[in-house]
């Protein structure tokens, strides 16, 4: 069945370096993005320079991490994805878990990052986390993508 676009929110999720540099960890993370029914709208593999990561990142500024959560999300390539499903935000950072290692391994261990985390920086994947953040991150990204345009098809041309 096609999906109606009205009921398909979008998110910006990224596969972060450390799982890309690890190729079955990474392939095990989009497979699981086609098994819970995303539709992958855009994907493209990157390289951050260090002041993307910085303006990315810039509410942590003044973090003890920002430093090396900066260095590393600058490191090498990852890969950054909009996902549109049903609540998108709230599906894929379910599907992630807790964003520090030790609770993901402890409260969700068959998450994304209970399964494959490795420490509160390298943890895998990001996704934004409300409304707002999603359509800034999108945008950060993605800034030809028209959110207008996706939401105005009657029907995505995606099965
Ligand atoms: S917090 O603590 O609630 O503000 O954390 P959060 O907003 O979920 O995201 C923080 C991002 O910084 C990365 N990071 C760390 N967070 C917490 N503690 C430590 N030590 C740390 N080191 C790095 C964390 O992976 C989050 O990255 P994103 O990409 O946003 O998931």
């Amino acid at each position: 069945a096609v999906r109606r676009a009205k009921a398909l929110q979008i998110t910006l999720a990224i596969i972060k370096p450390d799982a890309v540099a690890h190729p079955l960890i990474s392939e095990a993370i989009h497979q699981k993005i086609l098994d819970q029914q995303f539709i992958v709208v855009r994907s493209k593999e990157l390289i951050w320079r260090r002041d993307d990561s910085e303006r990315f990142y810039a509410e942590h500024k003044g973090r003890f991490f920002y430093q090396r959560l900066v260095e590393f999300m600058s490191s090498g390539p990852m890969r950054a994805y909009i996902l549109a499903r049903e609540n998108a935000i709230s599906h894929w950072r379910e599907l992630m878990g807790p964003t520090k290692t030790y609770r993901a391994r402890y409260l969700s261990p068959e998450s994304i990052r209970g399964k494959y985390g490795l420490t509160d920086t390298r943890n895998t994947t990001h996704g934004s986390d409300s409304l707002d953040s999603a359509e800034r991150e999108i945008a950060f990204f993605f800034p030809e993508f028209n959110k207008k345009c996706w939401y105005e098809m009657d029907e995505p041309l995606i099965r």
